[in-house]
């Protein structure tokens, strides 16, 4: 393989490049290419300053991640950078693209910074579980100031070249686009004025006044209470951070090693990096593999949208946010008001929150916005999203005059959460072209796309459907055709386990405080009350016919939802939203109609205790997830693992019900199965492949190859 850095002296200017695809990673090779390249620039005769500069489409884009829990390699990149600090030649680096973690903490270590206009930078591990181990927590508020670099650490959201400037974290944006050439300029002017080597590690001007600041430690501490509830890397930031202002930079090198390992032990970073790699994974499906059954995206320029419900309006918002123009049909001029309306709500919520200007909802809804009564306008849209109620006769009709109208090559899709897609394909004369988008609400925000493939949907349309996802910068999943898909499927089975805990002594309130502390943002009961206990009650009632006799059913629920207690958009359901809409305070009926059941069919108070309901919870769900791999619904186990970190609140530092499984241990999972199942047989059915994978002492990451 070809050396990733390369040395060229060019008159007195050493300019080292570095040139590793996709993003400069500092994989081993790198860093060796560096230390070899920075010895040889300072060795050379000719050169008196150094220009580090990377090709491609970005600066070091940080650690190789992929490096991680392998045994480390030479040179580290800590001790790399201390002797790239110690040159006796001034550096300049030049950033364009993302300077990211250990590249920046490179950046940090070079004498002089500049970057083009379009640069970021940051400091991201917070995000992957672990802190800046090479030197950024020290370095960083050398530069910045404490308060700052806490920003940016504990957030590890980039911040933008001329912010970026205005801190003093680099010392110019350059004019222009080449970074090479602004690089050079700044390296010309460093030799013609004699600048001076400027190391940041002796810089403590800016966090001595720091030191002993408990309001701004403790400050941050109290607000990450809040903010990251439950995770373990954010504290340990801030400790690396104050340790800065309090030790002398080689001690707080030692502090911050010392932390970053804590990190690297801990469960969370690899939650986190499973999830890092498993948003990348689901991207890669077999309709791209080379070969003859490579689909070809097709190109989609304009959309249609039948429905201006919250689904719908939710869809066209998050199309025209890509700038997308849709055209949206309702049943009647009424309907299409009211579709309208429905837009400009969800807009206008943008605009208060400041994340839309009035401008820019104007130029929306004036320039990407249509909506009518009839069909006509969609003879030439690239693709359909089917998005009326959840009724197979409502989606045949629509689907049938989809057929008629809409041009040859229009992909059609529905954004059902559960109704048979094949179905719905089989009434067009094109089910090749049909597919399910399924959406998550509010689909302007949430992340995730279920992307359903029928029997008959080919390659170029499933493959349309994740280049439309990542143009709309969506985590999109493939998923087969069942009742519920992946998401919706498992999560029946845990809120049907939820329930059955209930039945059996728990309260829904002990479940979700317990859902909470496991890093959840919500509970269970408390999701439903915001989701409308109106739509658990539809599904319940439509699949009462084909209920299992022999697993106990709970009428609780149905017995709120009689009283006309839909959750929150009624004030009341599971809990009282009378005086404020915080799930908080239990409506007091609840544990009525519980405690009636449970004496009425002699269920007695099993004493399941917060360890037993997460067992409970989390086998559950566990096991329908290896059923649904099993059947092919997923892929593999990672993609069941997006679908529930991006579309159902599953903590991301527990990288998703497959990956908690394989740390947790898949003979556990087992045994705790055959527990359950001692006293409810019918529910506790364990899925094949997990009692598979479990005698054979895999993993489920083993199928994620
Ligand atoms: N290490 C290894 N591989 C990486 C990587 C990294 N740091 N960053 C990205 N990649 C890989 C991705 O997995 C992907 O691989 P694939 O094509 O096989 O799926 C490929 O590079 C391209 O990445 P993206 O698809 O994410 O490309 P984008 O252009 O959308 O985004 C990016 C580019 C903004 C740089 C984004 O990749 C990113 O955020 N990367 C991670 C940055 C990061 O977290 N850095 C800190 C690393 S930890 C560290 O530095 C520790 C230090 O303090 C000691």
């Amino acid at each position: 393989m070809s050396n990733p850095v390369t040395l060229d002296i060019q008159g007195d200017i050493a300019v080292i490049t570095v040139s590793n695809p996709p993003v400069n990673a500092l994989s081993q090779a790198v860093r060796a290419g560096l230390k070899k390249a920075f010895e040889d620039a300072n060795s050379n005769g000719d050169a008196k300053a150094i220009l580090l500069v990377c090709d491609g489409r970005t600066f070091i884009a940080g650690a190789d991640i992929s490096e991680f829990g392998k045994p480390p390699m030479e040179p580290h990149l800590p001790d790399l950078i201390y002797e790239i600090e110690s040159s006796e030649k001034p550096i300049v680096v030049a950033i364009h693209g993302t300077a990211l973690g250990g590249g920046l903490e490179v950046a940090l270590g070079c004498h002089y910074r500049v970057a083009v206009k379009s640069a970021k930078m940051g400091l991201p591990e917070v995000g992957l579980g672990i802190l800046p181990g090479a030197g950024g927590t020290q370095r960083l508020p050398r530069l910045v100031g404490a308060q700052k670099a806490l920003e940016m650490i504990t957030s590890g959201i980039p911040i933008k070249a001329e912010a970026a400037a205005a801190i003093g974290l680099i010392d110019e944006v350059g004019e222009g686009d080449d970074i090479a050439a602004i690089g050079i300029a700044f390296a010309r002017r460093m030799v013609d004025e004699n600048m001076p080597v400027r190391r940041t590690r002796d810089g403590n001007e800016k966090i001595k006044a720091d030191a002993g600041n408990t309001a701004l430690f403790e400050g941050t501490r109290a607000l990450l209470n809040k903010k990251a509830r439950g995770m373990f890397s954010p504290f340990k930031c801030v400790d690396a951070v104050e340790a800065a202002t309090t030790q002398s930079f080689d001690e707080g090198m030692k502090t911050e090693r010392r932390l970053f390992q804590e990190c690297m032990d801990s469960p969370q970073r690899h939650g986190m990096i499973h999830a890092f790699f498993g948003e990348r994974a689901v991207g890669k499906i077999k309709e791209m593999a080379p070969g003859p059954n490579q689909g070809k995206p097709r190109d989609i320029k304009t959309v249609g949208v039948i429905g201006g419900g919250t689904m719908g309006a939710g869809i066209t918002v998050a199309l025209m946010q890509s700038r997308i123009p849709v055209t949206m049909v309702e049943r009647n001029e009424e309907a299409a008001k009211a579709g309208r309306a429905n837009v400009e709500y969800i807009l206008d919520g943008g605009v208060k929150r400041g994340k839309l200007t009035v401008e820019q909802k104007d130029a929306m809804m004036n320039g990407l916005y249509k909506v009518s009564d009839n069909y006509d306008g969609l003879k030439d849209v690239d693709l359909v999203i089917e998005a009326a109620f959840e009724e197979m006769s409502v989606k045949k009709q629509i689907f049938k005059t989809l057929d008629k109208v809409c041009k040859q090559g229009t992909i059609l899709a529905s954004n059902t959460s559960y109704l048979d897609i094949n179905e719905i394909a089989a009434c067009t004369n094109r089910p090749s072209d049909v597919l399910g988008l399924h959406f998550f609400s509010p689909a302007n925000l949430m992340r995730l796309l279920e992307v359903v493939v029928t029997k008959d949907t080919s390659p170029d349309v499933v493959v349309s459907g994740f280049a439309l996802a990542k143009r709309m910068r969506k985590v999109a999943v493939r998923a087969g055709v069942c009742d519920g898909f992946i998401g919706n499927r498992i999560l029946s089975n845990y809120l049907k386990c939820a329930e059955l805990m209930v039945l059996d002594g728990v309260s829904p309130y002990d479940i979700d405080k317990a859902l909470v502390e496991f890093g959840y943002p919500m509970g269970p009961f408390s999701v439903s009350d915001l989701a409308g206990l109106d739509i658990g009650w539809a599904t319940r009632k439509r699949l009462a016919a084909t209920r299992d006799p022999n697993i106990r059913y709970g009428t609780y629920a149905d017995k709120i939802c009689e009283q006309g207690w839909f959750g929150r958009k009624t004030k009341m359901g599971f809990y009282d939203y009378s005086k404020h809409m915080v799930a908080d305070t239990p409506n007091p009926a609840v544990m009525e109609y519980i405690e009636a059941e449970r004496k009425e069919h002699g269920y007695v108070d099993k004493g399941i205790d917060q360890d037993g309901i997460i067992r409970r919870y989390l086998a559950s769900m566990i096991n329908e997830a290896a059923k649904v791999v099993e059947e092919g619904i997923a892929q593999r186990p990672v993609d069941v693992d997006m679908v529930l970190l991006f579309g159902y609140g599953f903590p991301r530092f527990r990288g998703g019900p497959m990956k908690y499984a394989d740390m947790y241990g898949l003979d556990k999972v087992v045994a705790d199965i055959e527990e359950f199942a001692k006293e409810d047989p019918a529910f506790w059915q364990p899925s094949k492949l997990l009692l598979d994978l479990a005698a054979k002492s895999e993993t489920f990451d083993s199928l994620n190859k």
